[in-house]
């Protein structure tokens, strides 16, 4: 932070005995994290019983963010998630952090990502060719689907069969919707043995139990592979030391629940705001039948695939789907002039700095070209976190831009894409990932535009 810098602190008005701000957080969690700028820099808010510090300032929620060791994982948001991911690299604190990211970052290097693109796009044009002419799909529903099996594909080559992949599907579903109920009750009521909680319990369990009976049968074998559990597997670091068993499975949980539904969100805003915005929706299937020329999309098409990146950039800067985290104070500091004592929960919200005036001409508006090169300003790169930033920033956010273009690049190469009427894009009340209640599409078959008419290949030669 700037020396100069002086930071104003203020509380949201609004605040309920018992639920505080929770009414306004369920009802529409980005536009309340949004709205908080005009209270302060840093805002406290009450979440339920806990109060909890807000920084809207992208210089403030900057300083958080790279202050780990002050700033620690922890707090409402990270010790649920600690049930589902256990010491996983999300979750775990600042004592184990660096180690475990070492660790990891071997799984996640270019070179790798090139690899798990193939199985991306096999995934991918699965779901696609599943689909028929004039079908009507829910939108966060089949991108979820599709994210949760292509994850599951580059984390674990070896087939699983449809029946265990759907079982894990919904699992999944019970367990990730299940994260911000758990956090919004008291801990007295998540012990009754209430059905939504049993429910949730017996989901839980089964994952636990399914990820290690997968990766107990891929250390049984001595099938040599090229995915994401060989690359946790093999890593080292440079003493030789390496993850243990209990942290594969942390990770292995962690990597599933990480990045399925944060690119399944990102890809259904992606299609509501290419429904409102049609001359950019022209202008991107202009852009795929150009660099594609009706075949599938690779790896290596996606510099060129640039409209579609500043799409899913710019989707992620108004509809960021991972919108609220916290931090607990590992030691007392002070913030915007406020003493906080150890044990205060801080709250980073990318939603709360993706609007900042001083950054973004018309910060409302979806404007995909703000992200061309020559009109991004130091600034508005300040106040872009949908995926984080300092040492915590997110781990797979390659792999997710990855997956959303080759996603949408597959999918639109093969079909018109349409909102069907009747949309309602309030988000869904305590879903973990912040997508729309109701959004369905309709999927018409396309013949992409080609530049050459196809050659018939004479028997035996090529079309040259
Ligand atoms: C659009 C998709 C995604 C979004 C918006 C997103 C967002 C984020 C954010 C904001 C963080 C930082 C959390 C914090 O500071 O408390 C994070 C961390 C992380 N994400 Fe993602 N994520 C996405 C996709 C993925 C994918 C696909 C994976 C894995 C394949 C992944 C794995 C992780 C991991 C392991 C961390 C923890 C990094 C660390 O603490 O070192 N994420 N993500």
């Amino acid at each position: 932070m700037t020396e100069q810098t002086t930071f104003s602190a203020g509380a949201a008005p609004g605040a309920l005995p018992v639920v505080g701000h929770a009414l306004q957080i369920m009802r529409h969690p980005v536009n309340f994290m949004a709205s908080l700028s005009a209270h302060g820099d840093l805002v406290e808010i009450k979440i339920g019983p806990t109060t909890a510090y807000v920084p809207t300032h992208p210089e403030l929620l900057r300083h958080v963010l790279t202050n780990d060791r002050v700033f620690d994982k922890g707090g409402i948001f990270y010790d649920r998630a600690r049930d589902i991911a256990g010491n996983g690299l999300v979750t775990c604190p600042f004592a184990d952090h660096r180690r475990q990211r070492r660790l990891m970052q071997s799984a996640f290097t270019r070179g790798q990502l090139k690899r798990y693109a193939e199985a991306m796009h096999a995934e991918i044009e699965d779901t696609a060719s599943r689909w028929q002419d004039g079908m009507v799909v829910d939108a966060f529903q089949e991108m979820y689907g599709m994210a949760l099996r292509t994850v599951g594909r580059t984390l674990y080559s070896t087939p699983v069969s449809p029946e265990l992949t759907a079982k894990v599907e919904r699992s999944f579903d019970v367990v990730l919707n299940g994260l911000f109920r758990q956090m919004f009750l008291p801990a007295s009521i998540r012990r009754l043995p209430l059905p939504s909680q049993r429910r949730y319990k017996s989901n839980l369990d089964f994952l636990h139990e399914t990820t290690q009976q997968l990766i107990d049968d891929y250390r049984s074998s001595d099938t040599e592979r090229d995915d994401l559990l060989a690359a946790l597997i093999a890593s080292r670091d440079d003493d030789g030391g390496k993850l243990g068993d209990k942290e594969i499975h942390d990770q292995v949980i962690t990597v599933m629940a990480a990045g399925t539904e944060t690119v399944a969100g990102t890809l259904t805003w992606v299609f509501y705001l290419l429904s409102q915005h049609p001359e950019i929706e022209a202008a991107l299937y202009d852009e795929i039948d150009t660099v594609l020329d009706g075949r599938a999309p690779q790896w290596d098409d996606l510099p060129n695939l640039s409209l579609a990146d500043r799409i899913i950039s710019e989707t992620l800067r108004l509809h960021p789907p991972a919108w609220l985290f916290t931090r607990l104070t590992a030691s007392p500091t002070e913030l915007a002039g406020r003493q906080l004592p150890t044990g205060s929960t801080v709250v980073f919200s990318p939603a709360a700095v993706a609007q900042y005036e001083d950054a973004f001409d018309n910060p409302k508006k979806f404007d995909p070209d703000r992200w061309l090169p020559d009109r991004i300003a130091p600034a508005s790169r300040h106040a872009y976190v949908p995926f984080g930033t300092g040492a915590r920033k997110c781990i797979g956010d390659l792999y997710a831009r990855t997956e959303a273009t080759l996603g949408l690049a597959t999918i639109l190469g093969r079909w018109r894409v349409t909102c069907e009427p009747g949309m309602d894009i309030r988000p869904v009340p305590l879903a973990t990932v912040y997508h729309p209640r109701r959004l369905r599409l309709r999927l018409d078959a396309r013949t992409p535009r080609r530049k050459t008419s196809a050659v018939p290949v004479p028997a035996g030669g090529d079309a040259t």
